[in-house]
């Protein structure tokens, strides 16, 4: 997968969490994209000197002791540290993942950190998600029905139809995928790109779903859902080990049975 690439004007800056006179030997370099579009200025990298001691083992706190200790205009998104929330995707050594479940030690040389590809930035390594986030509202990710709800008890769904959720509920929506993938990097504006088929796809197995045809019929588009050339990038980097291409080669497959 391709690096984030910078613009060859780049400089480095470079900041540190202790003297030279300490005698710190455990000690990782952090390089760190850099950018704020209200600057006018072009993007950079800051390169700083982590003493490993005294720093968490995951990339997330190694950034959070830098913007702590060292240079708090430092802008990143996290929430949970755990997985969970999704905010922390970032590019990690040249792939897209989760700062907060990326060990440091797993990392030969230098921790190089950008933020997700092809993606405008707010700033530094915030990404703007909007269209990300359009195009999950866009295959309307709830539970569309027609008949009346039972009075006395949920609607209940067998244990064998409760399974094929498996592997599709447990998307965080970190779009660690969807930006990995060429196809939509070139077609963002009406490919909608692994995550959100992914989620649709999971509306579409759920038996007690009853609008099945109307979500077939929407992604039933050139560009929405045929812009997928089985590239794969997305299933490589999710970090939950879901695979987007899987669900997306199924709704391809349900499209053409309801023909035949
Ligand atoms: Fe993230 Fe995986 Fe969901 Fe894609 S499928 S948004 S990589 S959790
Ligand atoms: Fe892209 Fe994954 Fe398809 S990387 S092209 S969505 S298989
Ligand atoms: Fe929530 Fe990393 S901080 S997934």
């Amino acid at each position: 997968m391709a690096e984030f690439s910078l613009p060859a004007n780049s400089v480095v800056k470079k900041g540190t969490d202790f003297k030279a006179s300490d005698g710190v030997k455990n000690i990782k370099r952090f390089i760190v994209y850099r950018y704020d579009p209200s600057t006018g200025e072009n993007p950079y990298t800051d390169t700083y000197e982590v003493d490993m001691d005294t720093c968490g083992p995951m990339v997330l706190d190694g950034l959070l002791k830098i913007k702590d200790q060292m240079d708090s205009s430092l802008s990143l998104r996290r929430s949970c540290r755990e997985g969970i929330c999704g905010s922390c995707s970032m590019n990690i050594d040249g792939a897209n993942t989760l700062a907060c479940t990326m060990a440091i030690s797993d990392i030969k040389g230098d921790v190089k950190v950008y933020p997700l590809p092809h993606q405008p930035v707010v700033k530094d390594l915030v990404s703007d998600l909007t269209n990300f986030y359009a195009q999950y509202a866009s295959v309307e990710p709830w539970m569309k029905t027609d008949t009346a709800t039972p009075p006395d008890r949920e609607r209940l769904q067998s244990k064998e139809d409760r399974e094929k959720l498996d592997g599709l509920y447990e998307c965080i929506l970190c779009a660690c995928c969807s930006t990995s993938c060429p196809s939509y990097w070139w077609n963002s504006d009406r490919y909608l790109g692994p995550a959100a088929l992914l989620n649709a796809y999971r509306w579409i197995v759920d038996t007690r779903d009853e609008a099945t045809g109307d979500r077939l019929d929407d992604l039933e588009d050139p560009f929405k859902l045929y812009r997928c050339h089985t590239i794969m990038n997305c299933a490589k980097v999710c970090p939950k080990g879901l695979n987007p291409a899987k669900a997306i080669a199924e709704t391809k497959k349900l499209l053409v049975q309801r023909k035949v």
